[in-house]
């Protein structure tokens, strides 16, 4: 999408982090935003923020793994704003540990979030985005955790690969209809991702001991944490030129490169060409 003036975004989890940067370059860009959180506070201080630059800005507090009050929030933004033309879905929590040390609980939040959240948000707009077609395009955020596998992030590795592969099938299923995708996958960004705990829902927590937060998203300084802002930037520039993968960290260029490999390398044999076209006709990938 080249043209971001005049048109509305509505971004999951964008009281704080990398959703209220990318809402705050996007207000920059002249774009009306909603900011959609579950942290009511949060929200009202970064609507406080946003407000008079400009753009029209609304908020909602919201649950993405509540699918009423998404439809809810979907129908008021389109009353205040008349369209949405881009879905930001961010909102993402972490519960880190060894996997046998994790409980239903941390499974079921994370799943809940960082998958469903993306789900709901994508069953729910997709009508909005489709009746705009190449005016419109969705984004959702995954992370280089949905790319490679790590120690200690099972849950956040199982739903960021699920994030990424609905991303594929969503942009092969969107190409006739013309609406863009992209796949946010960020390295290491200084957020608040460390104390996603501070959202845990009642019903969803451990009685031991929180889990703590994954190394891998530490707020300590860190030679290779990008801004958040710096982020919003970057990924503003991939939607403008409607690139799929928006992938911001090249240190991590290695250890993708070392598992594409490692996979193309597992296959025995070579492809027998009429088979290949064969496989083809059957499923409708989408091609890079
Ligand atoms: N920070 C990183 O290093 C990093 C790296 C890769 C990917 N990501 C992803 O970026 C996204 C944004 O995270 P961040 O780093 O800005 O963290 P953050 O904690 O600063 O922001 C996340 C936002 O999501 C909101 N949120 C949490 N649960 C919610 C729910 N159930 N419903 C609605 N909103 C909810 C939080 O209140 C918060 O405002 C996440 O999907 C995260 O997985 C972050």
């Amino acid at each position: 999408m080249t043209q971001l003036q005049g048109k509305t975004a509505f971004i999951t989890g964008g009281a704080s982090g990398i959703g209220f940067s990318i809402a705050s370059a996007l207000v920059g860009a002249g774009c009306g935003v909603v900011i959609a959180d579950v942290e009511a506070g949060a929200l009202e201080k970064a609507s406080h923020a946003l407000r008079g630059r400009g753009a029209k800005v609304s908020t909602a507090v919201l649950d993405v793994t509540d699918r009423d009050a998404f439809q809810q929030a979907r129908d008021q933004a389109i009353a205040q704003h008349g369209a949405v033309h881009l879905l930001f879905n961010n909102a993402g929590v972490n519960a880190a540990g060894p996997v046998h040390t994790l409980s239903w609980q941390d499974w079921d939040w994370v799943m809940g979030v960082n998958l469903g959240g993306v789900i709901n948000g994508v069953k729910t707009f997709l009508p909005e985005l489709m009746r705009h077609g190449p005016e419109a395009h969705l984004i959702n955020t995954a992370s280089v955790g949905g790319l490679v596998g790590m120690k200690n992030l099972a849950i956040y590795n199982a739903a960021k690969f699920g994030v990424v592969g609905l991303s594929e099938a969503l942009r092969a299923d969107l190409k006739s209809n013309g609406v863009n995708v992209s796949l946010l996958c960020p390295g290491i960004v200084t957020t608040a991702l460390t104390t996603s705990e501070r959202n845990r829902p009642t019903h969803l927590r451990n009685e031991a001991t929180p889990t703590p937060a994954a190394p891998a998203a530490s707020n300590a300084p860190n030679p290779v944490a990008m801004s958040a802002d710096e982020l919003a930037a970057f990924t503003l520039e991939a939607i403008r030129e409607n690139r799929f993968w928006i992938v911001s960290h090249p240190e991590f260029m290695p250890l993708i490169e070392q598992r594409d490999r490692s996979i193309l390398e597992a296959f025995q044999g070579a492809p027998d060409a009429a088979k290949v076209q064969a496989m083809q006709a059957l499923i409708e990938p989408f091609r890079f």
